[in-house]
């Protein structure tokens, strides 16, 4: 883990920008358990993020040992029999996304595709079975929420992956996770008032496919804008 005292600027900076770039989306677990005070230290640092007003409206449910197998269970029964997906967040068609980030969206497939021949993000084993983490994080925000809050849960939801990469973790945000909301709300008793707004799988990644692909991203010229 990154030592608090950096005696050195440019010696922080590369350390960051190493956890950062090393960060990716895993989606194969070894079955090496996460203990309760590693959560407890990744949760902690994370309510750092910052939040509309500090209203810091994210709370984590964990699902792990019995009852992440039960979720892991009944998602697989729904999965296998075709049940519609019912999220909190609706999902829009792929096809109706603006130009630009269909095309980014396109080009994943594509070289993910290229990468894995047999990889299918929406119907592929380890997508039904949950990749097999030992740890979903559930991530929540009050019903009663404007946007910004979800805002508050991204960022909050970054800093989880960086603290847990930094610590020697590895993660996958997943829609996966959350594409049967009662399911998960009965098993970590998550109140109806609550929004579940994305699971975040947590283990040490399995040195194995589809974990050895990396994505690309968009040019800088196509994200940055200078106007002078
Ligand atoms: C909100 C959200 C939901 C995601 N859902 C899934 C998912 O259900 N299945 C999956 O394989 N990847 C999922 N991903 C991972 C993205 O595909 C991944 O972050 C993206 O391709 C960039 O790759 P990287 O995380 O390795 O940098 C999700 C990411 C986010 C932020």
């Amino acid at each position: 883990m990154m030592s608090l005292v950096t005696h050195n600027k440019e010696e922080a900076t590369m350390e960051f920008e190493k956890v950062v770039k090393s960060r990716h989306s895993v989606r194969n677990f070894t079955d090496q358990a996460v203990s309760k005070q590693t959560i407890c230290e990744i949760i902690e640092i994370a309510q750092q993020s910052p939040s509309w007003f500090n209203s810091q409206p994210w709370k984590v449910y964990v699902a792990m040992d019995k009852l992440l197998e039960n979720i892991k269970t009944e998602c697989s029964k729904n999965n296998r029999a075709k049940k519609p997906a019912e999220p909190d967040f609706p999902v829009m068609d792929r096809n109706e996304w603006n130009v630009r980030t269909k095309a980014n969206m396109e080009k994943w497939r594509h070289d993910i595709v290229h990468h894995l021949s047999d990889f299918d993000d929406t119907q592929n084993e380890a997508g039904l079975s949950l990749y097999n983490a030992p740890v979903i994080l559930y991530l929540t925000i009050p019903k009663n929420s404007s946007l910004w809050s979800v805002f508050d849960a991204g960022s909050f939801g970054q800093t989880i992956m960086l603290t847990a990469k930094d610590m020697g973790l590895d993660t996958l945000p997943n829609y996966n996770s959350v594409r049967f909301p009662k399911i998960v709300r009965h098993q970590l008793g998550i109140p109806d008032s609550e929004t579940l707004v994305v699971g975040i799988s947590l283990g040490y990644a399995k040195d194995a496919t589809p974990n050895t692909h990396s994505t690309g991203r968009a040019t800088l010229d196509d994200v940055l804008k200078f106007n002078n």
